[in-house]
């Protein structure tokens, strides 16, 4: 076989970041154990993943209601975790919990449960609608501020006798996270900022960022609303213009002019080990 042209530099940090893989994990010693299985919401954001469970016997349960009229079997939450309420309503159905909230989710659900009993008013960095800003906005005890953009930030009128508590959703950004910091802190509140970017994040943005600024193409792999993948992608964009965000290597409609020195590749935390390595043979196979 003709060797490529170019050299294929895929991210050690691509692909399932622990709290998933431990959520992944649950599922697959539940099927093991022939239980009847229901996930609270699709287990990742990958649609192969959540096929291949369905066909395993997995239901995907959307609703309060739902939850409600299960008789047996077991119901897992997954890593993005689920609010107060969700929370409680699941510990006392007729299921059996497994609780795959990932631990760092967890730490965040603490600290707004507590400042906001303490009365901090918390303001959570981060998409709103997400599942888990959402899980995040259900543990504080009055209403939470969720800040995504930076004209938010400029509009956030808290309340200037109460402290602030301000946390972030795990896979933000990380320059935007520290934007948005510096656009609240001018209004001089009395704010406390717990910066809860997990550490998997982090990396995996700095790496992407990294190899994005010596490639010629850079391809980022995630699920459509894997939305730590789209960040990703926004960060090699900035970096690499010719930036390709894909879901399995049949997306891939990859043409190279011949001059690429380097093809860089990463992955979202909801990203099979398997479909990294698709993509990434096929693009060393140089199958274009
Ligand atoms: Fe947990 Fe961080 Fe993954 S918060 S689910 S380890 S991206």
């Amino acid at each position: 076989m003709k060797k490529p042209h170019y050299q294929v530099i895929t991210a050690e940090s691509a692909g399932f970041c622990f709290g998933v893989q431990k959520a992944v994990d649950a599922v697959c010693k539940e099927i093991a154990r022939g239980e009847k299985i229901h996930t609270y919401g699709p287990i990742i954001h990958n649609e192969r993943v959540v096929s291949d469970f369905e066909k395993k016997g997995v239901r995907v349960v959307e609703t309060p209601e739902e939850i409600d009229g299960l008789t047996g079997g077991t119901l897992v939450i997954r890593s993005h975790g689920v609010s107060k309420e969700r929370f409680e309503q699941i510990q006392s159905s007729r299921v059996r919990c497994i609780d795959a909230t990932c631990p760092f989710v967890k730490r965040i659900h603490r600290i707004v449960e507590e400042e906001s009993a303490k009365g901090a008013q918390i303001v959570i960095i981060g998409n709103a609608g997400h599942p888990e800003v959402e899980g995040i906005m259900g543990w504080s005890s009055t209403p939470a501020a969720v800040i995504g953009k930076a004209e938010e930030a400029e509009s956030y009128r808290g309340d200037p006798e109460r402290p602030v508590c301000v946390v972030s959703q795990t896979t933000f950004q990380v320059e935007k996270f520290n934007e948005l910091i510096a656009i609240l802190q001018k209004r001089r509140y009395n704010m406390s900022i717990v910066n809860t970017i997990c550490n998997a994040t982090r990396e995996r943005q700095e790496e992407a960022r990294r190899i994005a600024k010596i490639a010629d193409v850079m391809i980022v792999i995630g699920g459509r609303t894997s939305s730590n993948s789209a960040k990703l992608y926004e960060i090699c964009r900035k970096e690499c213009p010719n930036t390709f965000f894909i879901q399995t290597v049949e997306d891939l409609a990859l043409e190279l002019t011949g001059e690429e020195k380097v093809i860089g590749i990463t992955a979202g935390a909801s990203t099979p080990k398997n479909i990294i390595e698709e993509v990434q043979n096929h693009v060393r196979d140089g199958k274009f």
